[in-house]
């Protein structure tokens, strides 16, 4: 069997664990061999892990209208470059997209590009302003994988009902940035012991909680109807933050109902201690919470309250980034390290699960978004990462491929590298240190 890429001497590793030593033969797409085989490239991976490509469930690319924070052609490089086949986009944008001709305009775009993949999500209320619902089956059929007006909360409970049951007879998912407005007022960080010594607004954990507790109440009220259509994720909480959300969501799952949730590389690795420094790199909505928060995220994610990883990759301008913690804009850009930040903060230094931590990558983000899931074995999909479990590398935000060049892990050696990344059988971006040769 002759193929176009043979990658030889791969530690193989998907979500069901590691599977040892391959040389696999990839052709037409797929991984058709992984006993090797005859190519027209060869490349000798040393020993490399290779896996299939992770899929970010959140991410804020910026267009149309936002060019001079990211652009599709940079986010979506940065992605491959951080071992991501598969982005979902968000709406919130200038304007926000919110017609199926935005959503098709976002995919034509990305398809001419090449780089990872693009799901756009479209707005689940007309300008994003909370009032009136966007076409949510025109939307689908432009190619809109999911419904969100996140950047914003939903503050009218009715809306979100009605999006809520509209969404799933279309069988789209429903994200939701879930903070209570009133609660949240002004805070710039989580509101507690620092909050109060600085004198900033905070931000408290209730506003998240309050706002989870409602959002699951609307889902418990619009199950019945929807419950022909048989959702799988119907709601999914986006940027988990803390302790007492998780318990929601765990208690909601238990009674069998269709949620999902993310947590993002910032809220499982960093503090509200890091604003003692009032630098705005780590001003984030929702915002950095405790080592309590951070403890009870890593439990959910391991035992499953947390299907997957979401980025909420959220570039700005060093410029506006650069304004006093007050002034300056929420988020944090992370796509091209999410990857070989967990890898070596939960995996290596804490022994969490690789597999598991793989999963929440892979498998768990592609369930909430009704993806296919990639397995390593012949006959599979070609879209995959390969990376460098040893060598440790520093975080050097000049070389991001993101426009926001800059990072709350500057400086922080990593292992677990991406290398190479691959989308339906073609190399989409490898690192120069390795050379594919006949
Ligand atoms: O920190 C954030 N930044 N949180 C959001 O919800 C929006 C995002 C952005 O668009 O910059």
């Amino acid at each position: 069997m002759k193929g176009e890429l043979l990658i030889k001497n791969v530690r193989l590793l998907d979500s069901r664990g590691e599977h040892g030593k391959a040389d696999v033969l990839i052709g037409e797409g797929k991984i058709l061999s992984l006993e090797g085989g005859d190519a027209a490239s060869v490349l000798d991976a040393g020993g490399l892990m290779l896996t299939p490509g992770l899929c970010d469930p959140h991410a804020h690319l910026r267009e149309p209208g936002q060019e001079v924070k990211e652009e599709l052609a940079t986010g979506l490089l940065a992605a491959l470059r951080g071992g991501y086949t598969d982005v979902v986009c968000m709406p919130n944008t200038t304007p926000p997209v919110d017609t199926p001709e935005a959503v098709m305009a976002l995919i034509e775009k990305a398809r001419g590009l090449g780089y990872a993949r693009l799901y756009p999500s479209a707005a689940l209320t007309q300008g994003q302003e909370g009032k009136l619902l966007t076409e949510a089956r025109l939307l689908k059929e432009a190619g809109a994988i999911m419904l969100t007006d996140d950047g914003r909360t939903n503050e009218d409970a009715g809306v979100l009902a009605l999006g809520l049951a509209y969404a799933a007879s279309w069988g789209l998912v429903v994200s939701v940035h879930a903070e209570d407005a009133g609660l949240r007022r002004g805070g710039v960080m989580n509101e507690g012991p620092l909050s109060y010594r600085l004198g900033l607004p905070g931000n408290p954990a209730a506003a998240e909680a309050a706002r989870i507790a409602r959002d699951l109440e609307i889902v418990r009220y619009v199950m019945p109807g929807a419950k022909a259509q048989k959702p799988s994720i119907l709601l999914h909480v986006q940027h988990l933050s803390t302790r007492r959300g998780l318990e929601l969501i765990r208690q909601a799952r238990a009674e069998g109902l269709p949620v999902g949730a993310e947590v993002t590389p910032h809220h499982l690795t960093l503090t509200d201690e890091a604003l003692e420094s009032l630098d705005p790199i780590y001003k984030v909505a929702p915002p950095l919470r405790t080592q309590a928060d951070i403890e009870a995220l890593i439990a959910g994610l391991l035992e499953g309250s947390i299907d997957c990883i979401g980025t909420d990759h959220a570039p700005h301008t060093q410029a506006e980034k650069e304004q006093d913690l007050l002034r300056a804009p929420f988020g944090i850009a992370n796509i091209e390290v999410a990857w070989p930040l967990l890898y070596t903060e939960l995996v290596l230094k804490r022994g969490f699960p690789l597999p598991t931590l793989l999963e929440r990558f892979t498998d768990g983000a592609r369930r909430v978004l009704g993806l296919p899931l990639i397995r390593l074995e012949t006959g599979a999909e070609a879209s995959l990462m390969l990376f460098d479990p040893a060598s440790e590398r520093a975080v050097n935000p000049a070389e991001f491929a993101s426009k926001a060049r800059f990072s709350p892990w500057a400086g922080w050696k990593l292992q677990g590298w991406p290398v190479m990344t691959l989308v339906e059988g073609r190399v989409a971006w490898t690192h120069e240190r390795l050379g594919v040769g006949a």
